[in-house]
């Protein structure tokens, strides 16, 4: 049983799909927690599931390095083996990413390497993008740079605004993780695989030109 710490700052539905999901007798992977950098409302899914919670806010910490120190340091306490960034909407740090990764994995509701950062859905819709979605990758030193594991398509609707593409993307999303955490925990799907695969293809395009 892959035993999971979910990270997030806002709403939770991609927390409270992996709640759900994890629920079912079979799914090969358990919630041992669920940590935030703000009071999150999402994080009323984790109280109202019984799964233990955490908050670890930087204006608490003198820098972003010591905020992720202390955030590892929480997830440490629970005997995780994957982290999952679920809507965790901060940039960890270089010392978090080495302590975890491949085993840290984030969703980002966009098509990378196209659209990284904050405002994802914002800056697609800007770009005149007729498609975009979502993508399941690695987390690596970079911002939304890391391997890409899954993605699905949506396709951008004339006049829609940010926050109705956002709805359609997230529920192609919500799935997506469910899946991708599931073949990661049955096996089917190897981080480390995937990680030095993408590092090999990276040195191969470095050689190459
Ligand atoms: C999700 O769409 C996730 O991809 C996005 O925040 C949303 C959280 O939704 N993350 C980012 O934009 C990170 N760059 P949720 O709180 O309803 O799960």
């Amino acid at each position: 049983m892959l035993k999971l710490a979910v990270l997030i700052s806002g709403g939770g539905s991609n927390l409270k799909a992996l709640i759900e999901a994890t629920a079912h007798p079979g799914f090969p992977a358990k919630i041992v927690c669920v940590g935030a950098d703000t009071d999150a409302a999402g994080l009323a899914y984790a109280t109202d599931a019984g799964i233990q919670s955490f908050v670890v806010r930087p204006a608490d910490h003198p820098n972003r390095a010591a905020w992720g120190t202390a955030l590892a340091a929480a997830i440490r306490e629970h005997d995780v083996d994957l982290v999952v960034s679920a809507g965790l909407m901060r940039i960890l740090p270089a010392g978090f990413v080495s302590e975890f990764s491949p085993g840290l994995i984030n969703t980002h509701p966009a098509l990378l390497p196209l659209f990284p950062g904050a405002h994802a859905v914002r800056d697609a819709l800007a770009a005149g993008a007729t498609e975009t979605g979502v993508t399941v990758h690695i987390i690596d030193e970079g911002v939304d740079t890391g391997p890409v594991l899954r993605q699905a398509t949506v396709a951008v609707r004339a006049g829609e605004t940010e926050a109705e593409l956002h709805e359609r993307i997230k529920q192609q999303e919500r799935p997506l993780l469910v899946d991708t955490v599931r073949a990661i925990a049955d096996g089917s799907l190897d981080l480390a695989a995937a990680a030095s695969t993408a590092a090999s293809d990276a040195t191969s395009t470095a050689a190459t030109g």
